[in-house]
């Protein structure tokens, strides 16, 4: 009876599963503060992408990790055709097609030397409008390499218009945008650094949301909307369920909601502390976030939740 008046169902196409590739590895590496994901080799990536698909999983959102060496003030490597993220996704394009919506972050701070999701001005401030032009070059060599689906995270001013031209005038008209809308500057974030190995010192304060504010959210999300955003997210997920069902309730575009590291390790922790049932919390949260009106969900849990729903 509780199955057959179920209000909201998972189901497995709604899950969007967040992947890190790293450059120069021969094995994948843990990340110790997010146990059971790692930074994937372009081999084991490709091994992902097939359970993912597999397990029936909506989409995959690739995250670079280049080689140490390779980080500069610029983040060069976010814009060369040969770039990590780029050869990861001709891979995983040339492994699954068009089975599973491939998806990119669009942003700086995975290869910036100083971590911050743009590029600084004279007095080490991020320099918004500078950084769009950067953008707007990782919008097209990420579209070369043949991704789906855009997700600029880096929240500047402005993004997602800027973006759209670059696409539109580079023939690639039909890659979509998924727009970083609500993104508030998170502790959350924490174990997320280690994961792409982030050099950032300091915060994102400047740049991303005051944990305070929901009416900020709204004016974000009617400027994604203006400037073309064709799906729109929130993210983290848990802390900010009355920003997703707002934002939910006003748009007529995909609502995507991003469940993310923190949120991830809390649960993991205290499972592998005996403290709550694994399983069972996972697809709490998970059903959580749909409930609140979140159509994707971006879970590093996405292929096992799927596989068990
Ligand atoms: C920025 C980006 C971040 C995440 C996704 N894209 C980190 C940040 O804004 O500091 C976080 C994802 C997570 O914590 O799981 N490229």
């Amino acid at each position: 009876m509780r199955r057959m008046v179920a209000e909201h169902r998972l189901h497995p196409a709604d899950l969007i599963l967040p992947a890190f590739v790293r450059e120069g590895i021969s094995e994948p590496v843990p990340i110790s503060a997010m146990p059971g994901v790692v930074q994937h080799t372009r081999d084991t990536l490709r091994k992902a992408a097939v359970e993912a698909v597999e397990a029936g999983v909506g989409g995959i959102m690739l995250f670079g990790v280049p080689e140490d060496a390779k980080k500069d003030a610029a983040g060069t490597v976010g814009t060369d055709p040969d770039g990590i993220l780029q050869v990861a996704i001709r891979d995983v394009r040339a492994e699954v097609g068009d089975d599973l919506v491939i998806m990119s972050d669009l942003c700086l701070d995975e290869y910036t030397d100083h971590g911050h999701c743009g590029v600084l001005d004279a007095e080490g401030r991020v320099d918004n409008d500078a950084t769009l032009e950067r953008y707007a070059e990782m919008a097209q060599v990420q579209a070369d390499a043949g991704v789906h689906v855009v997700g600029p995270s880096g929240m500047m001013d402005g993004q997602v218009g800027v973006i759209r031209d670059a696409l539109d005038q580079t023939g690639h008209e039909d890659v979509s945008i998924l727009a970083y809308t609500v993104k508030y500057s998170s502790a959350f974030f924490g174990p997320f650094r280690e994961a792409v190995g982030s050099s950032l010192k300091g915060d994102r304060k400047t740049y991303q949301q005051d944990p305070a504010n929901l009416r900020e959210s709204l004016r974000e999300l009617a400027l994604d909307l203006e400037e073309g955003a064709d799906m729109v997210m929130v993210k983290p997920a848990l802390p900010y369920l009355d920003v997703l069902a707002k934002i939910a309730d006003e748009v007529d575009v995909p609502v995507a909601a991003y469940q993310i590291s923190g949120e991830y390790a809390m649960v993991e922790a205290a499972a592998e502390k005996g403290w709550i049932d694994r399983d069972k919390a996972i697809l709490e949260t998970l059903t959580g976030i749909k409930r609140a009106g979140a159509n994707m969900i971006l879970t590093y849990w996405a292929t096992e939740a799927a596989r068990g729903l």
